[in-house]
C-alpha cells in the first residue's frame, strides 16, 4: 500500500453516541462503527497516525489506530478536544446525538402515567466547534445523513459549518449507510463532487482518502498560482 498518507495524524470519530434518559435507558442511534473503523483501518495502512475517538459500535476495534471510547456526545466532545490540537486532518463519522434528554434521572423511570413527555436539549455540536478551533493547514471532514434532498442539505452543512469537505451519504437507500457492510456516497468540496457508488466501506474509505490527498496537493500547490491556472 502506497504510504501517501506518512505524517499526517488523522482524529476521527465513529460509532453511535448514548443518551442516557435513567441508570438503564438511552437515545441512540443504528450506527455501527463500520464507516469511522474503515476510515481509520485505511488511513493507518497508507502511513498515517490515528487516533478513533468511538461511541457504542458492534463491530471489532480497527486495527493500528489508537482507539479513546466515548459514550454520550458530551464524553466524544471532550475526548475530540483532548486530541484535536495533534491531529492534521479531522473526520466525523459518528453519528452523534442532536438532542439528549433535559435531565438525566438517577433512578429508573417508573411506570406509573398512560403517557410521558421526555424533554430534550441540543447536545453539543463537534463538527461545529472543531471546525471553528481549525488552525493551520488542518482539514476538517464531516458526513451528512440524509434521507431526503441528499447534496442540497450536505452542501448546506458544508458551508454553514465551513468544512474542507463532506461525504453526503442517503442513508435511506437498501443496503447501504447504518449498520451495513457497503455505503454508497458523494464526496463533496467547495470545488469537487465525486460520486462513490455503492461498495464495501473499506473500499469507500479509501476514496474518501484519494480525495483527502488530491486536496492536500492543491493546497501545497496553492501560492503557486501559475501552476494552478496551467491546469
Ligand atoms: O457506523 P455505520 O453503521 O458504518 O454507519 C455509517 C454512518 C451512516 C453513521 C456514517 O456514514 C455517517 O453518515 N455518519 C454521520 C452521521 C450523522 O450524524 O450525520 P448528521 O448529518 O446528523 O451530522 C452531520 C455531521 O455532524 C457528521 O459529521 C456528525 O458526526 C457531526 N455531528 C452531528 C451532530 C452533533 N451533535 N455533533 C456532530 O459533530
Amino acid at each position: 500500500v502506497a504510504q501517501d498518507l506518512a505524517g499526517e495524524t488523522f482524529l476521527i470519530t465513529a460509532g453511535a453516541t448514548r443518551e442516557k434518559i435513567d441508570p438503564v435507558r438511552f437515545i441512540s442511534n443504528r450506527s455501527s462503527g463500520r464507516m469511522g473503523y474503515a476510515l481509520a483501518e485505511a488511513a493507518a495502512a497508507r502511513g498515517a497516525e490515528v487516533t478513533v475517538v468511538s461511541g457504542a459500535t458492534s463491530v471489532a476495534p480497527p486495527r493500528g489506530s489508537h482507539l479513546v471510547n466515548a459514550d454520550s456526545a458530551e464524553e466524544m466532545r471532550a475526548a475530540v478536544m483532548n486530541q484535536l490540537s495533534s491531529a492534521s486532518v479531522f473526520i466525523g463519522a459518528a453519528a452523534v446525538s442532536d438532542y439528549r434528554p433535559k435531565t438525566r434521572l438517577s433512578e429508573k423511570l417508573k411506570k406509573s402515567t398512560n403517557s410521558l413527555t421526555l424533554e430534550l436539549e441540543r447536545a453539543p455540536d463537534i463538527l461545529g466547534e472543531v471546525s471553528k478551533l481549525r488552525a493551520g493547514n488542518q482539514l476538517v471532514i464531516g458526513f451528512a445523513a440524509e434521507t431526503n434532498d441528499l447534496l442540497k442539505n450536505a452542501r448546506v452543512k458544508l458551508k454553514e459549518k465551513n468544512l474542507d469537505a463532506i461525504v453526503a451519504n442517503d442513508v435511506s437507500q437498501p443496503g447501504a449507510g447504518f449498520d451495513s457492510e457497503l455505503n454508497a456516497a458523494t464526496f463533496l468540496s467547495a470545488d469537487i463532487e465525486r460520486e462513490l457508488p455503492l461498495m464495501p466501506k473499506i473500499d469507500i474509505a479509501h476514496r474518501i482518502l484519494d480525495e483527502i490527498v488530491r486536496m492536500r496537493q492543491t493546497k501545497r500547490e496553492a501560492p503557486k498560482s501559475e501552476t494552478v491556472a496551467a491546469r
